[in-house]
């Protein structure tokens, strides 16, 4: 009887952090008794810790600490580690995020012993099967609540014949963290930071630059073509770089400006916290990325992205040019970038109500009524 309100809501990698703080601030402002299991798939200060601090959620109720490994090993030892969480607990509800590992393990685990399941972030599709995260997108398949972001994710999951009653379109989390931590964002002194020593001036103007799929950054070639085009951007406007651990054991195979001296206006640094990963990105003039969820903080932000993938799971940030995707050729890249930085194109950002910052509100809207009729 004792776990019978409970709900268990899953977090591994960085991304997940940022998307449950603000289900898990709205959660409890609707007397919904939330826990946080970290599965340990990112287990860095940096990748993980300093997310809970910022977002000021509590450190996680048990950490699986499963740490790094091939995707079948670490996502079968999620599943042997969680297990026995949800026998102790026996929660009523088994709450997932996004399209990581630590996802789809946790979402097996909870079909396999009949606890019911909510994943937020459903629908999203790349129709790209050589991606991780579109295979982990089968958690869709066994979740029992789908919160959707955009309209494009409620067609996708009626063609793979979801019910529609389990599917409901809610907006996206990623906003609501931006509405929820704008203030202190606006606070943050990295840009000031990272100038020091490089610029009198500081960055009047700048772009930003993430990778870490493994279809970019693992192919020494298209790490090396990558790199390339960024340096030639570098040549026009300062690349703020901060580097995903993934991407920092690559880098060190392809001769980059890294260690250069003072010449490049490439700027390396440490893996951002979300804080100062914003901070930067709200001031800049463009976005180089192959991350989905920095693509749609992009866009909510209205700065202009250039896609470093064939596909995008975010067709709404495709819109009005936002978003392009580029994949990994050099010559588009620095032409796309160039036309950009000139003002010769300009992207208009459409408002919408899926991304009005309300999106938690509406998750803990619709699992308190379903509670109420005696579903969790
Ligand atoms: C994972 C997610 C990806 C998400 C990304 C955000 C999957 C399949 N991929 O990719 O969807 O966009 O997180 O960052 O779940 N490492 C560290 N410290 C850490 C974590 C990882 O050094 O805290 C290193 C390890 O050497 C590891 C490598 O980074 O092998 C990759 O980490 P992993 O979690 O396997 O995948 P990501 O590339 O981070």
């Amino acid at each position: 009887m004792a776990g019978r309100r409970r709900i268990l809501a899953v977090v591994g990698a960085r991304p997940n952090i940022v998307k449950m703080a603000p289900i898990y601030h709205a959660f409890k402002r609707h007397g919904l008794p939330l826990e946080i299991v970290h599965t340990g798939q990112h287990y860095d200060y940096r990748m993980s810790g300093v997310f809970f601090r910022q977002l000021k959620i509590p450190a996680s109720v048990v950490n699986l600490a499963v740490g790094s490994g091939s995707h079948a090993w670490q996502t079968a030892e999620i599943m042997r580690r969680f297990e026995p969480v949800v026998a102790e607990r026996r929660p009523s509800l088994i709450l997932v995020v996004g399209d990581v590992n630590s996802t789809v393990a946790c979402a097996l685990v909870a079909a396999k012993m009949g606890i019911r399941l909510a994943h937020v972030e459903a629908g999203l599709r790349s129709f790209d099967r050589s991606m991780p995260e579109e295979v982990n997108r089968v958690t869709d398949v066994l979740a029992d609540d789908l919160f959707v972001t955009e309209p494009a994710g409620v067609r996708n999951l009626k063609k793979e014949g979801v019910p529609p009653e389990r599917i409901h379109l809610v907006g996206d989390v990623l906003a609501d963290a931006l509405r929820l931590y704008g203030k202190v964002i606006r606070r943050s002194e990295i840009l000031r930071d990272l100038s020091k020593g490089h610029s009198r001036t500081g960055f009047p103007a700048y772009c930003v630059l993430t990778l870490h799929r493994p279809a970019n950054v693992d192919d020494p070639r298209t790490l090396r073509r990558i790199m390339r085009a960024v340096q030639r951007i570098a040549e026009t406007v300062p690349v703020i770089f901060p580097v995903h651990p993934r991407t920092q054991q690559r880098l060190q195979s392809v001769s980059t400006a890294q260690g250069r001296g003072g010449e490049s206006r490439l700027h390396f640094t440490a893996p951002l916290g979300y804080i100062d990963f914003i901070g930067v990105l709200s001031g800049a003039k463009l976005l180089l990325t192959d991350s989905g969820g920095a693509q749609q903080e992009a866009f909510i932000l209205g700065v202009p992205c250039l896609t470093l993938r064939d596909t995008t799971e975010r067709p709404l940030t495709l819109v009005g040019g936002m978003n392009r995707l580029l994949g990994s050729d050099e010559k588009l890249i620095v032409h796309e970038a160039l036309t950009i930085l000139s003002g010769q194109r300009i992207a208009t950002r459409r408002d919408y109500w899926y991304v009005d910052g309300h999106a938690a509100d509406r998750i803990a809207g619709i699992l308190c009524s379903s509670r109420c009729r005696g579903g969790t």
